[in-house]
């Protein structure tokens, strides 16, 4: 046991393992008097972790390191305490937001917006944008952030921008408002553009340095990240809207050249995705239940992939590609440096040829229609003769194997 505290970390780790691994609770007294009373820092965090190994991690002990003076601890302790961040038997430090807003330790802070974002709560969410709105310069917390509250962006949004406290002109609200933009316009869904754009027009009316960072945010993606246009079903009310506001004449243009719809002048109809028949539509509901089921788990829900697991399919051109080339992808895997969008990525995606022919028709006919995407759908007979096709095929494609298919 006190190699838990022993210099090397070699001889620290295989002790906390081995501890871990008999499964023996008799020692668990003495690693809670260890946790909260040991001299080394290291030695303190490694009992914590060894008392979570041994679920006998426990609310008291917890509440007391969760104030240890050492960041490496209060680090443990939160990220081990992420079970009583809510219900019943929750340690109501956990979300006293200031509290952790103002610890000193950049690290601590980040594990606490990681660890609150467990939470998953309207009401938490709002308290972590409180503490990255303190510190704008730590980038990493706005990265937790966004992807703590993925999918609850509107809702933060919302709230945010009833909260006079967020009015004020500092910097940090700002790059909050700016970053979460950023992340709903990325996800290119009408109508959470529509309504973003609905948010910033009512906001013009007061405050042009809030409307500035929505804006910005907005039409960041569109300049920086995706030149693919945002299809609406008509013009959106809060753009024309905000046409007779302060709103910076450049950025609303920059909008305004990437937000298409049915009609808008220079728009050509090629470019407007094809109405669904009624299977197609079926393919499409089905498929983004399995998407998020099988392929969200590397490529992402929002399909912008993660760095180091997966390349990104939002853009790819292997997505709105020959299907010919993606479904074989789906079916064997694919392996090695691979071009996507502008960039290599290197990596091992396993095959799925598991997956019946419905579901993979499912599942390519919705990552071919979703994130503003408007190629063709992928039928079951398709699927049905490429695997007829490449039956003898056993390993994963190189990106040169499936350039020669044609
Ligand atoms: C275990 C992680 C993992 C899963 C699950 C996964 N993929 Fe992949 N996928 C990858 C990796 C890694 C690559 C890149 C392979 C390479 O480097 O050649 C990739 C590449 C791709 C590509 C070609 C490159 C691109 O970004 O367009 C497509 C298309 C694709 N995957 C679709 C899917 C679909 C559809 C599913 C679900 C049916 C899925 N993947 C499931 C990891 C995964």
């Amino acid at each position: 046991m006190k190699h838990l505290s022993h210099p090397n970390s070699w001889w620290r780790e295989t002790a906390q393992q081995l501890l871990v691994e008999k499964g023996d609770k008799t020692v668990v007294p003495a690693l809670r008097e260890i946790a909260l009373k040991g001299k080394v820092a290291t030695g303190r965090a490694h009992a914590l972790w060894t008392l979570s190994g041994l679920e006998s991690a426990d609310r008291a002990t917890l509440e007391k390191a969760l104030r240890d003076t050492s960041p490496l601890v209060r680090a443990a302790a939160l990220r081990i305490s992420e079970p009583f961040i809510q219900g019943t038997d929750r340690i109501e430090l956990l979300s006293d937001f200031k509290h952790w807003r103002d610890d000193p330790s950049a690290e601590v802070r980040l594990q606490w917006v990681l660890s609150a974002g467990e939470a998953k709560t309207p009401e938490m969410d709002k308290k972590i944008a409180e503490v990255v709105r303190w510190h704008p310069q730590q980038n990493l917390l706005q990265d937790a952030l966004y992807s703590g509250i993925a999918g609850r962006e509107l809702v933060l949004l919302e709230t945010l921008l009833q909260d006079v406290a967020w009015a004020a002109r500092e910097p940090g609200a700002n790059v909050v408002l700016n970053g979460l933009v950023r992340g709903l316009v990325a996800a290119r869904d009408p109508e959470q553009i529509n309504r973003v754009l609905d948010l910033a027009a009512r906001v013009a009316f007061f405050e042009k340095a809030r409307l500035d960072a929505l804006l910005e945010g907005f039409a960041t993606d569109v300049m920086q990240v995706s030149k693919r246009p945002i299809v609406v079903a008509k013009e959106p009310e809060g753009l024309a809207a905000l046409r007779k506001t302060t709103a910076s004449p450049t950025t609303l243009a920059q909008i305004d050249s990437m937000v298409i719809w049915k009609g808008k002048k220079g728009v050509r109809p090629d470019v407007l995705p094809k109405a669904f028949t009624p299977e197609e539509q079926a393919l499409f509901d089905n498929g983004k239940t399995l998407y998020t089921g099988i392929c969200a788990a590397c490529h992402q829900a929002d399909g912008r992939g993660f760095e180091g697991l997966a390349p990104q399919l939002v853009d790819s051109e292997w997505v709105q590609g020959m299907p010919e080339r993606l479904v074989r992808i789906v079916l064997h895997g694919a392996r090695g440096p691979i071009r996507v969008a502008g960039k290599t990525f290197v990596g091992d995606m396993p095959g799925l040829g598991v997956l019946s022919d419905h579901d993979i028709a499912s599942i390519l006919t919705y990552t071919r229609h979703e994130w503003g995407h408007t190629a063709s759908p992928i039928t079951v007979e398709q699927v049905k003769q490429i695997r007829a096709d490449s039956s003898a095929r056993k390993d994963a494609w190189s990106q040169e194997e499936l350039m020669l298919i044609k």
